[in-house]
């Protein structure tokens, strides 16, 4: 402040005295500005420091050099100019861990030509005095959280060549008058904001610039036709945004663009045929996600340069060109979720072209339901150094072929949702790098290969729901990277091998349900110490429940429901404290229900339905703040039912078919339960008759009375029966006829069969006209008790959620061409699992295409 005051009294004696020499004026001049620099700066820093927690994160810079003014030009991340000595001409500082505010005395550094802020943690807006440097050249502001708009007055910064303020919070428009105003901008990197508008058409007018990376905002609207006067364009990044309408044919003009990345908008069109002449240096082009149509343009395969090539989530239909191994430099093509076709040798030769791209990594091709017949066995000739390659949701049949081992770079293999068939080709153990292999939904049968072992780096194994049969390899025991395993619905049978659980590392889920397998659960399973779901529905396993399951300590899921096990739920349950789902429905449980489950804190879902369940109900339960559906039905449970808790919310709690139950809410209408008490006085009195011959009148009176209260129990008991009866299935469901399920199933033949339980079968059921798979439970009425279990199942599974069976779809109550009753449940069908995310990423990842 004081130099500045010397300043304008110096002025004002110059202009008084007259005699001064204008060499002093600006000498003096510089010295306040020079003064102002280092005051900025200390603004700066008191603003940028924040309450960063970190102490002092710029030690170098304090006031004790400005004894010597421009001592600052030696702080940390400050350079002056060669000509102007004591000016700042660059402020670097990234990755410094500031945070605070950029104060707006940034604004005062005249000479600043470098402003490097990236990845720090600068939060509020950009200050509007940064239209004041009017020498800045490079602005770099990324990786913070800037958030606002952007300064109208950025246009004033008229030298500015590199403006890169992507991974901020930045909202509003572009100012659309930046490529009027800011004529020499180079570089525009402004993806990962928030950005909204439409894409300036003044961009038209920046003859220099080589980069526009604006993906990941929200941009709307049609790409102007900007690029007229932009003809240096290298990389063009529109991706991720609401952009709409045709690619402006100017586009096609851009012969320098290295990536072109319009994928994730809504663009339509069709690709130009003679794109292969367009863009002769082009590594990277990206059209994926959006709604282009018509045919994958043949030139393609002129672009020789390119790496990747990304048409998928298209509407692209007709063959894939099969001139595509013209690419010899190509890494990644993803051409899946599109309408392309091949049917023939000819629509499938693109994949032998394949073979001499010896750079490939990706290869995606699935989700297109017209790539049918065989998988070309030309698919064991792609480069080795080929990772990942999908082939799912497609119509391809066939087997895998043994060949496929020559693929030894794997990494992801699936050929989920589709017809292949055949068995696991021993060779697949030669696929060392392999760590996720999907074969879900599949007609893949026999056994699966002990070579299945030498997998080593194996992290998931999807094979649900296909035909494979057989034990269970115990070499699945040496995948000691393995975290997910699903083998449901196949036919797997025997026991199960002891090795499956010595896995500690297993610990998203194993699912061995809906199979046929025997024999005890072993006690091992306690060694499943990381697994968070746990999946043995509908088998046949037996025995008691191992004391051992408490030590999975982290499950939060466990189905143990329709197999036979019986004998005591273990009190160990209660160390599993983050359980949230138990279904031990369907076995021959008994004994009582042990106090220890209501102490499950977390648990949200239990269902012991179909037991033989007998005492009393733990009063405990109704302390589960989290328990929202409980089931209890079909039991031989008695005396009081809880008042509080989920015993409050009939529309979650089922209890019917426990003969003994009294008390609850009056809503249930059980009786209540003192008169089940004087049930029991009765006994006892009937005991002391012989001695209480004198009190004859008296007891005969009792008796009639106790005759009356049992008469209007009944009564009761009969109310709350009709209370419980569901409403006709009809009337909640859809309803779906016999026949469609009798073809649906090929007549219920063996080959559809997925599993057996003591209600009846479960079966694949494929609905060919909408290629719909569901399953299809059909209940054996003659077994007694499999009526009343169809009608509660009905009731129940409407929100029961299960990884594989997840919603019933609908009923079907009818008549068989036998004219026997039939009854049968219909579930939706859902394979599962973080393959599938991989497959469909969610969007969000710049650098995934
Ligand atoms: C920046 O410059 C203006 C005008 O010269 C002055 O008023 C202000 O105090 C300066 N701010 C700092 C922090 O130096
Ligand atoms: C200021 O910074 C210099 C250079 O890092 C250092 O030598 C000096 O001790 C610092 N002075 C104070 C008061 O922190
Ligand atoms: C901006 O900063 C980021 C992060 O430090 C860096 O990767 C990038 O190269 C910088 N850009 C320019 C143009 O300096
Ligand atoms: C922003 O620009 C306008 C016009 O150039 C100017 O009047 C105003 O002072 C600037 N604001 C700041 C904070 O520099
Ligand atoms: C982006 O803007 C939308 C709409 O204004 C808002 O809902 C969303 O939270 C914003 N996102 C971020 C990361 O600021
Ligand atoms: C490009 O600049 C010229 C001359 O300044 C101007 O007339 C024209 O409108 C600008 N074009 C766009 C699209 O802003
Ligand atoms: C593309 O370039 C050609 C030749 O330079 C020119 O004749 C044509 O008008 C341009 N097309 C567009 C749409 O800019
Ligand atoms: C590829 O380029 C060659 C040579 O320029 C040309 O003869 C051929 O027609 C082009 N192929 C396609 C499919 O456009
Ligand atoms: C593959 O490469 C061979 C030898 O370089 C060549 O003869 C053949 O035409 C190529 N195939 C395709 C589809 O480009
Ligand atoms: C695989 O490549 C080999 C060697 O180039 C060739 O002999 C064989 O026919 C190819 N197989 C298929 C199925 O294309
Ligand atoms: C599945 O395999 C069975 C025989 O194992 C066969 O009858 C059936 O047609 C196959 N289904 C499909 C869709 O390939
Ligand atoms: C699996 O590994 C064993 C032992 O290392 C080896 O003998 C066997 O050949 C391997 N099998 C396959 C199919 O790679």
């Amino acid at each position: 402040m004081a130099t500045r005051t010397g300043t304008v009294s110096s002025l004002l004696l110059l202009l008084l005295s007259g005699s001064m020499s204008v060499w002093t004026i600006s000498t003096l001049a510089v010295a306040a500005a020079e003064a102002d620099d280092e005051a900025a700066l200390l603004a700066f820093k008191a603003a940028a420091i924040g309450s960063s927690g970190h102490g002092d994160l710029l030690p170098s810079w304090n006031g004790s050099s400005s004894t010597s003014a421009g001592g600052f030009c030696g702080w940390e991340g400050v350079t002056c100019g060669a000509r102007h000595r004591r000016r700042v001409v660059a402020l670097r500082l990234p990755s410094h861990r500031l945070a605070g505010v950029l104060s707006p005395a940034i604004g005062n550094l005249s000479f600043l030509r470098v402003l490097d802020l990236s990845s720090n943690s600068f939060a509020g807006e950009i200050p509007s005095a940064i239209g004041r440097l009017r020498r800045l050249r490079s602005l770099n502001l990324s990786s913070n959280a800037f958030a606002g708009e952007l300064p109208a007055n950025l246009t004033s910064c008229a030298a500015l060549e590199v403006m890169t303020l992507q991974t901020n919070q930045l909202r509003g428009h572009i100012p659309p008058e930046l490529g009027n105003k800011l004529p020499r901008l180079e570089v525009i990197v402004l993806w990962q904001n928030n950005l909204t508008g439409a894409i300036p058409a003044s961009l038209a007018n920046l003859s220099s610039l080589r980069i526009f990376a604006v993906g990941f905002n929200q941009l709307q609207g049609t790409i102007p036709p900007f690029f007229e006067g932009t003809l240096g364009l290298q990389h063009l990044d529109l991706a991720y945004n609401r952009l709409s309408g045709e690619l402006p044919q100017s586009l096609y003009n851009m012969s320098s663009l290295k990536s072109l990345q319009v994928q994730g908008n809504m663009f339509r069109g069709r690709i130009p045929a003679d794109i292969g002449s367009k863009f002769p240096n082009l590594p990277i082009l990206s059209f994926g996600v959006n709604q282009f149509t018509g045919s994958i343009p043949a030139s393609l395969s002129n672009l020789t340069n390119l790496q990747v090539l990304d048409l998928s989530r298209n509407r692209l239909s007709g063959y894939v060109p099969r001139t595509l191994g013209r690419l010899q430099a190509l890494r990644t093509l993803r051409l899946h979720n599109n309408r392309l076709e091949a049917n023939n040798r000819e629509g499938w030769e693109f994949i032998t072209s394949l073979s001499n791209c010896s750079n490939l990594k990706v290869l995606e091709i699935n989700g297109n339901t017209d790539f049918t017949g065989q998988l070309p066995s030309s698919i064991a000739n792609l480069s080795t150094t080929l990772q990942i390659l999908l082939l799912g949701k497609t119509g391809i049949s066939g087997s895998i072929p043994s060949a496929i081992s020559n693929l030894i770079g794997l990494q992801v293999l699936a050929v989920t949702d589709t017809f292949m068939s055949g068995v696991i080709p021993e060779s697949i153990g030669k696929l060392e790098n392999l760590g996720s292999l999907g074969l879900y939904n599949t007609n893949v049968s026999g056994l699966i290969p002990t070579s299945i072992g030498n997998l080593s780096n194996l992290i998931e194994l999807y094979a649900n729901n296909a035909n494979l049969e057989g034990a269970i390899p115990t070499s699945l025991g040496k995948l000691k990277n393995l975290i997910t395993l699903n083998l449901s619905l196949n036919r797997f049978n025997g026991s199960i091998p002891t090795e499956i659980f010595k896995q500690p590392q297993l610990s998203r889920y194993l699912d061995l349900s809906y199979n046929s397998l025997s024999g005890p659960l072993p006690s091992e399973v306690g060694s499943l110490q990381n697994v968070n779901q746990l999946f043995l529905s509908g088998n046949q396993l037996s025995g008691e429940i191992p004391h051992s399951i408490g030590e999975c300590t982290v499950l939060q899921e466990l189905w143990l429901d329709n197999n036979s096990f019986e004998g005591r739920i273990p009190q160990s349950l209660n160390k599993i404290k983050g359980l949230s789902t138990l279904n031990l429905s369907m076995n021959r449980l008994s004994g009582s229900v042990p106090d220890a489950i209501g102490s499950i804190q977390n648990l949200q879902q239990l269902n012991l339905a179909h037991n033989n369940l007998s005492g009393t109900i733990p009063t405990n339960l109704q302390k589960l703040t989290s328990l929202t559906e409980l089931d209890l039905s079909f039991n031989n449970l008695e005396g009081e039912v809880p008042k509080e808790g989920i015993f409050r919310n009939l529309a979650n709690l089922s209890i019917i078919g426990n003969n003994g139950l009294c008390g609850g809410i009056p809503q249930l209408h059980l009786a209540p339960c003192h008169m089940t008490s004087v049930k029991n006085n009765r006994k006892r009195r009937l005991v002391s008759l012989p001695i209480a011959l004198t009190v004859m009148g008296a007891l005969l009176f009792l008796v009639f009375v106790v005759i009356l209260i049992l008469f209007n129990y009944k009564k009761l008991k009969q109310k709350q029966k009709n209370q419980f009866q569901p409403p006709m299935l009809e009337e909640q469901y859809g309803r779906i006829s016999y026949d469609a399920l009798a073809n649906g199933t090929n007549g219920f033949s063996e080959d559809n069969l997925l599993g057996k339980g003591s209600f009846g079968e479960v079966y694949k059921c494929d609905f060919q006209d909408n290629r719909t798979i569901v399953a299809v439970k059909v209940f054996n009425l003659k077994q007694s008790g499999s009526a009343r279990s169809f009608v509660a199942e009905c009731e129940a599974l409407r929100s029961v959620r299960h990884r594989c069976l997840i919603n019933i779809i609908t009923c079907c109550s009818s008549i068989d061409h036998q004219g026997q009753e039939f009854k049968a449940l219909i579930y939706e069908f859902m394979p599962n699992g973080s393959l599938n995310d991989w497959i469909h990423p969610k969007s969000g990842m710049p650098t995934k295409t």
